[in-house]
């Protein structure tokens, strides 16, 4: 269970939010969440059609959806977005840094690009952000920062070696991160979903143990953000069973990833 964080500061108070990623899956859902709470909403990707039909379908609730697309990639691109933000909406009192993407990869195609994009869009997106709003929060000893990463980060999962990778150093980053930004009168979530029905694991062509829609994945985030707790994980029965593995010694773990492995061909 999640502990609650003594400088838990409830997002209800409708203020400025950043998400990225909002223009599918998780993130679009958590945008939706936090314009019917009133919230003025940044939402960020780099597709625009997607964020401009977010913005539509936010169109009466209480809080609105700002667009403005940009590729966490690049460095320059999230410095241009977050003044664009801070001038149209003010200071954010809280960014979901959620874009992320996949590609599974195999000892057989091991390749040097797949690990290199992930971990610019993954690890070094997610990394710009915080470059670019961290001087902000802690000048202003307020405000909570949410790091999307996800349960795959806690074990080597087969296929996912360059994705967890990403994940792995994002639930670090965030570990090493924390006491120094409670300190600062700053909050910080990990969110660690596990899977979430949404075009990204549309792709996959393997049984996804307790699969959950982006809508029921937001409440959870949204419930987590609420209570204050550093890490928000969900569905508890995939926590649980990832909690688990994480504990497990390597010898009954791979026993265990073994039967993961997509099936031999020919
Ligand atoms: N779905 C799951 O089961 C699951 C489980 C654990 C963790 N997660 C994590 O949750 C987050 C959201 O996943 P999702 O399943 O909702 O994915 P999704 O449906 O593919 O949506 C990802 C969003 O991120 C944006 N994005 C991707 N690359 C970007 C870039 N370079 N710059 C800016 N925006 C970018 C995408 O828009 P554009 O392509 O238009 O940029 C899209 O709006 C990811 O970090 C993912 O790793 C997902």
């Amino acid at each position: 269970m999640a502990k609650r964080d003594p400088l838990s500061h409830t997002p209800t108070k409708p203020g400025a939010v950043w998400v990225t990623g909002a223009g599918k899956g998780i993130g679009r859902a958590l945008a939706l969440r936090l314009a019917a709470r009133g919230h003025t909403v940044a939402a960020s990707a780099r597709t625009g059609t997607d964020l401009e039909s977010l913005a539509a379908e936010a169109e009466g609730l209480p809080g609105s959806i700002f667009p403005v697309t940009l590729d966490v990639a690049d460095a320059a691109s999230v410095k241009a977005a977050i003044d664009r933000i801070e001038q149209a909406i003010g200071p954010l009192d809280l960014a979901i840094l959620n874009a992320g993407t996949h590609q599974p990869l195999s000892a057989k195609d091991f390749d040097v690009s797949v690990f290199r994009s992930l971990i610019d869009v993954n690890l070094m997106g997610t990394v710009h952000c915080l470059a670019e709003i961290l001087p902000g929060f802690i000048g202003r000893r307020a405000g909570t920062i949410a790091v999307v990463s996800s349960v795959a980060g806690y074990r080597g999962l087969p296929t996912a070696a360059a994705y967890g990778a990403t994940k792995a150093a994002l639930i670090n980053m965030c570990e090493a991160l924390k006491p120094e930004l409670d300190q600062a009168g700053v909050r910080l979530a990990l969110i660690n979903p596990g899977f979430v029905d949404t075009p990204l694991t549309r792709r996959n062509d393997f049984p996804m143990p307790f699969l959950i829609s982006s809508e029921e994945a937001a409440d959870h985030i949204m419930r987590g953000l609420d209570r204050g707790a550093f890490e928000i994980v969900f569905p508890w029965r995939m926590a649980l069973a990832m909690k688990l593995l994480r504990l497990m010694p390597y010898s009954a773990y791979f026993a265990l990833s073994r039967r993961m492995l997509p099936a031999q061909e020919g």
